[in-house]
């Protein structure tokens, strides 16, 4: 319960709608209240009529003038009450869910703002479905106990007050034996939803494996035909779906058990209203129409009382819910900067004795590397395949942090500089592309930095053509315009390097930062990139990762990673005069080309 109180800012922020509402739930109990008391009146007034026809013997007909005339002002007033009142609850309703759900949007804006700042390593430890589930399930979970629970207990509470308080007053027998059942209702409604909740859960896990199921047998569809595996797909979805089918029946049996419990208790509850109300009649103690109006009080009472064990249900799932959302609330981003600064960096690199150890998995990724590039100039990473490449990478745009050892931009400590004015000085391309479902034109835009500069149309064409992807993208229907992913066309792998290399140099960084972003393009497309690289590169800083040789020969200068240790260091005459690992790697990939 205590995982609630993180909500109570928003209830402070909302404080006079929240009031508000209250408010109006108040006055729409007594205006829900008052019809009960003009049934009792009306029907006392007319059992005085008749009685008082019987006495007095009067014409017939102005008996029954005087009883239509009796019952049509209280028929007027139980209609007039009755549409206040309901005018009433659609502002209780517009005040009190209305606040729930903007709580609810602030909430998830919360959320989603604390989610982006929490660093690559969090989002490695958890998996993308408990972090979608935490910002959309959970939070409408949350928003029941806001909205409907918090209504429907002050509901209760002030309906309960003036019903007892009335009842009571005309009769504490009557009174007490109606209320008898009550408790009864409510701790069984209690279980019964309970039960219900636990089993819509089972019904809703069973529905996310079920759509998981369909969706990878979707998308693995040409793996599927071709291995001729529909007959086992399909006997595999019905036992799935036999799953679902069995646990939705369940839900519908405990569903089914619901409203006869209710009418039951109720029924109980009256039975005893014109039993034990009939005696105290026949005392004298009470009149006829008393009887109808704790009848009506009787089921006035149902609901709220029925609702009281559902609210509980409800509170508890939203502590639930509240506590899986706190957790990731209060997670503080491993990667702090004090500073949110836009500065622009020089373009110096230093890494002083830097080793890594991948805080997830334990692996000693880099070891005692130490290199400096000043600015303008390139280098190149060169190694084999789980050497530690892009970890370097990850370090310079400070996905993490360096377990030991320095890492310098323009001579400052990486630590020290604003977090922003980094990554923004920087055109990352990462080794696994990511474009968005958007144009190609859009994506390529994304890589300018948030309106720092306007981009023209121009700028876009130019970054398509220094990443030589230029007529490719003429040759689609729609141009830039081409829509990409999941509802447009499928890129080429690399088609999809060359829209995220262009990505990058739109922004136009004074450091670029290629990760292995070259190996699926052919060797002459890669010199040409590398050569328009080299034109628009003059006063930048180039890192270029790679385990091809091609890519690197013409940097600056070459690292040679391996097993995360700088194993050589110079430039392409110098490291093959050395004939060490280099002259090793660049041998055996000339002699790939040549066969
Ligand atoms: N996020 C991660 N969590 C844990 N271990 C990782 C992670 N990323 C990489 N590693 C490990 O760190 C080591 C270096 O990986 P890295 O990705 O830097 O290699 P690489 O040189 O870029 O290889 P490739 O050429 O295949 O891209 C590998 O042993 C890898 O298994
Ligand atoms: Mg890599």
């Amino acid at each position: 319960m205590k995982s609630l109180a993180q909500l109570n800012k928003y209830f402070l922020k909302y404080k006079w709608r929240f009031l508000l509402g209250i408010l109006f739930v108040i006055v729409q109990n007594f205006f829900a209240i008052y019809p009960a008391q003009l049934v009792r009146k009306s029907l006392d007034a007319v059992i005085k009529t008749l009685s008082d026809y019987q006495v007095t013997g009067a014409d017939h007909n102005a008996l029954v003038s005087a009883l239509s005339k009796t019952v049509l002002i209280f028929l007027l007033m139980i209609i007039g009450i009755g549409i206040l009142r309901g005018i009433i609850m659609f502002m209780m309703r517009q005040t009190m869910i209305v606040m729930s759900r903007l709580i609810e949007y602030d909430l998830k804006n919360d959320i989603y703002a604390h989610y982006q700042k929490l660093s690559l390593a969090f989002y490695r430890r958890n998996n993308t479905g408990d972090l979608v589930n935490r910002i959309s399930e959970d939070v409408s979970r949350v928003r029941m106990y806001i909205g409907p629970a918090i209504m429907y207990t002050i509901n209760l509470l002030v309906l309960f007050t003036l019903i007892i308080i009335i009842m009571f007053s005309v009769n504490t027998t009557l009174a007490f034996y109606v209320l008898l059942p009550l408790p009864f209702l409510s701790v069984s409604i209690y279980f019964v939803s309970a039960k219900m909740n636990s089993k819509s859960e089972d019904v809703q896990e069973q529905q996310s494996r079920l759509s998981t199921f369909v969706q990878e047998a979707f998308s693995g569809i040409r793996v599927l035909k071709s291995f001729v595996k529909e007959t086992q797909s399909l006997s595999e979805f019905e036992k799935e779906s036999g799953d679902y089918k069995m646990k939705s029946m369940e839900l519908v049996k405990i569903n089914s058990m619901f409203f006869p419990l209710m009418l039951l208790l109720v029924g109980l509850s009256t039975l005893l209203v014109v039993y034990i109300g009939g005696k105290e009649v026949i005392a004298g103690n009470i009149t006829t129409g008393n009887i109808a109006e704790f009848i009506i009080y009787v089921n006035m009472l149902t609901w709220p009382v029925a609702a009281l064990g559902w609210v509980t249900a409800i509170v508890q799932r939203a502590a639930a819910s509240q506590v899986r959302i706190n957790e990731f609330l209060h997670t503080e981003p491993e990667i702090q900067s004090n500073d949110e600064n836009r500065i622009e960096l020089k373009g110096e690199i230093e890494f002083r004795n830097v080793s890594f150890v991948y805080p997830e998995s334990g692996i000693h990724a880099l070891e005692n590397v130490s290199f400096k590039v000043k600015p303008g100039e390139s280098l190149a990473i060169l190694g084999k395949t789980g050497s530690g490449k892009s970890t370097v990478a990850n370090l310079m745009v400070r996905m993490y942090d360096a377990t030991s050892g320095e890492i310098l931009f323009d001579g400052k400590q990486v630590e020290s500089i604003s977090l922003t004015g980094l990554r923004f000085s920087v055109g990352y391309v990462p080794q696994d592309v990511f474009l968005f479902s958007d144009t190609i034109g859009n994506n390529i835009a994304f890589g300018n930095g948030q309106g720092l500069n306007v981009i023209s149309e121009n700028d876009i064409h130019q970054a398509a053509k220094d990443a030589v992807i230029y007529d490719n993208i003429m040759e689609f229907d729609k141009k830039f315009e081409t829509l990409i992913g999941e509802r447009g066309i499928t890129l080429s792998g690399g088609q999809k390097q060359r829209v995220s290399i262009a990505r990058a140099l739109i922004k136009n960084p004074k450091i670029l930062l290629f990760d292995d972003c070259l190996s699926a393009v052919d060797t002459q497309t890669e010199e040409q990139i590398l050569n328009n690289l080299k034109r628009q590169s003059e006063g930048k800083t180039a890192i270029l990762i790679s385990h091809r040789v091609s890519t690197v020969k013409h940097a600056d200068r070459i690292i040679v990673l391996d097993g995360g240790k700088v194993m050589e260091t110079g430039t392409h005459d110098d490291l093959i005069g050395r004939k060490g690992l280099y002259y090793e790697l660049y041998e055996k990939q000339l002699m790939e080309e040549l066969m």
